[in-house]
């Protein structure tokens, strides 16, 4: 499917989706989050894809909703667009393929929650963070006052959240927003590195682990570990954990295909 505001290459497995409308930092509009939306979907089910890298063009991750397209919405409205980012958001953190955040410059607000949503965040020494909306009269509304307090704990998130401040990213790695600061002109080389790592592991492994993950950080711990348990479990079932499993025990290199 062409897609009007992003970029779409896929190589070696890897998949590197670029938010493609620089003249406004790739600020979100309806048709860039329908466009978001559709392309993990394809991705999900893109037997040739294994990871997927998610970056910006020109100066920008995203820097936030657009706001030209909320200013004069009602109620009702901002409701729903929240409640849409949300489901595309959500999307993309039960991808069953780790996605990896590039972030190469402003990420700030719906781009900062953007990047939240994703497995794994590598930073450019350019990049910036930030959650802003109070200052616009608003809150985070994709995710942020949510993931954020999950990922770096209550205080730093909320001091974030109510000041608006901007951080740099040598802070978003003090704060553990970030896995990794790197010089921007190494940006996607490390980002693919991470993937090409992941994709030596067996794909549904990954997947379950993605998976046990995220079923298991809202539910009460012995809960969590029985999910983990049945997942675990599951993997009898794959011919890549006979392979795996055997590969180690005659010390050669495992050959997974992903069932
Ligand atoms: N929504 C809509 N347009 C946006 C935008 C956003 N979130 N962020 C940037 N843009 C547009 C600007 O309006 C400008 O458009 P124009 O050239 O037609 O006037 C263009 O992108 C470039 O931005 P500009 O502000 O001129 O760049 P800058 O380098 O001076 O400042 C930022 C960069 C990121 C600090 C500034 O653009 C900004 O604060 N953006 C909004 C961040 C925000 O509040 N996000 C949360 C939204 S809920």
């Amino acid at each position: 499917m062409p897609y009007a505001l992003l970029q779409l290459d896929i190589s070696d497995r890897i998949a590197t989706v670029t938010i493609n409308r620089p003249d406004k930092l790739n600020a979100l509009n309806d048709q860039m989050m329908g466009e978001i939306a559709a392309v993990f979907a394809d991705l999900a089910t893109n037997a040739a894809v294994g990871v997927i890298i998610l970056t910006g063009a020109g100066r920008a991750f995203v820097a936030g909703a657009d706001i030209a397209n909320i200013a004069t919405q009602s109620a009702e409205t901002l409701e729903t667009l929240s409640a849409l980012g949300q489901r595309t958001f959500r999307a993309i953190e039960r991808s069953p393929k780790p996605v990896i955040a590039a972030v190469n410059g402003f990420a700030l607000g719906g781009g900062c929650e953007l990047a939240l949503a994703c497995h794994l965040r590598v930073a450019s020494e350019h990049a910036k963070f930030g959650l802003p909306e109070v200052k616009l009269g608003l809150i985070p509304g994709y995710g942020g006052t949510q993931r954020l307090p999950r990922l770096i704990g209550r205080g730093p998130a909320l001091q974030l959240i109510l000041t608006g401040d901007t951080i740099d990213a040598v802070e978003a790695l003090r704060l553990g927003i970030v896995n990794s600061v790197v010089e921007h002109s190494t940006l996607l080389d490390t980002a693919r590195a991470f993937a090409q790592t992941i994709l030596k592991n067996g794909p549904v492994a990954i997947a379950r682990a993605l998976q046990s993950v995220d079923d298991g950080l809202d539910r009460p711990l012995d809960a969590a570990l029985a999910n983990e348990s049945k997942l675990f479990g599951s993997l009898g079932q794959t011919t890549d954990m006979r392979e795996g499993t055997a590969a180690f025990l005659e010390k050669r290199p495992a050959s997974f295909r992903g069932e």
